[in-house]
């Protein structure tokens, strides 16, 4: 048996480009995992199938990232890929822009390749994770990275920023593929700076630097929401320096420095707030 924490991620910068012909979107990104992450424990089984625990009744196993990774697997490598078991302890919000569909079909390929000994590299893991998400293969990598054409394209970014990170979950789940067409067809703002900024923020460990530089573009698709509004005066009231929607929403998350701050910031926010709040660090 192996367990995998299989980490939630952020977006330091989100800028959507063109659409392109296949109907993705080229965009600019800069992702972050974070210390928030569902917990996976995968075990090889004698059946025909991948049976998954722990996930709410309303996500069929068959559209489960899990299992189609599985799949895919087990059609490449037939005589190799028996049945898988995986019990999950799910933490990561769904709906929520935090790329927790992404991180489980990472995790699962990580898993598979290693219970049966496939001894595929990364670079590999990554190229079949690419035909199951956008994102997934910046969930094998993890850490830092700058993403680009529809998010698969992938260069290491190495910071040694440390802060504190508060997650508050609306309970609005946001489809990927709606957030997208949404924002084709509204007037959006540009950024007051580009990727540059984030990138020298990071590499400065500046959080003051990096509060001024995040961008997202998919805050124009929930400006006039009030769940957006009241999430954000929450945060700012509690004591963030800065506040941002995670990837497509409905996450917004608060940045605190590290010092203690996050208790303190938490603590106001479950005495005052009904959302979902969770707090994690980068790391
Ligand atoms: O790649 P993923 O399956 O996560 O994407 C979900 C949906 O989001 C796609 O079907 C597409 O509509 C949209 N998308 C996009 N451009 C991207 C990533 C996703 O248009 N770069």
């Amino acid at each position: 048996m192996i367990v995998i924490e299989s980490h939630a991620k952020i977006n330091w910068y989100l800028r959507i480009l063109d659409r392109r012909p296949d109907g993705y979107h080229n965009l600019e990104t800069v992702f972050q995992e974070i210390g928030l992450g569902d917990s996976l424990a995968f075990e090889a089984t004698d059946s025909a199938e991948c049976q998954i625990d722990g996930f709410p009744a309303d996500v069929p196993a068959e559209s489960n990232l899990i299992t189609k990774a599985w799949e895919l697997m087990r059609t490449e490598f037939p005589g190799k890929v028996r049945g898988l078991h995986v019990q999950a302890q799910k933490e990561i919000p769904r709906g929520g822009g935090l790329g927790g569909g992404s991180s489980n079909a990472a995790a699962a390929l990580k898993a598979v390749n290693e219970l049966f000994d496939l001894k595929l590299p990364a670079s590999d893991l990554e190229m079949r994770g690419a035909t199951l998400g956008s994102d997934v293969p910046f969930f094998i990598r993890g850490g830092c990275a700058i993403g680009r054409g529809r998010g698969e394209r992938l260069t290491p970014v190495k910071h040694n920023l440390r802060c504190g990170l508060i997650l508050l979950f609306p309970g609005v789940h946001v489809n990927t593929g709606e957030a997208y067409k949404k924002l084709s067809g509204i007037k959006r703002n540009s950024p007051d700076n580009g990727i540059e900024s984030v990138l020298t923020a990071l590499n400065t460990n500046d959080l003051n630097a990096l509060c001024q530089a995040t961008y997202n573009d998919f805050e124009n698709t929930v400006v006039e929401s009030k769940w957006f509004d009241e999430a954000r005066a929450y945060l700012a009231l509690a004591g963030c320096h800065r506040s941002f929607l995670c990837g497509s929403g409905s996450t917004v998350a608060g940045l605190v420095s590290e010092d203690g701050q996050n208790e303190k910031v938490l603590e106001y926010l479950h005495r005052t707030c009904a959302y979902q709040i969770k707090g994690c660090v980068i790391s």
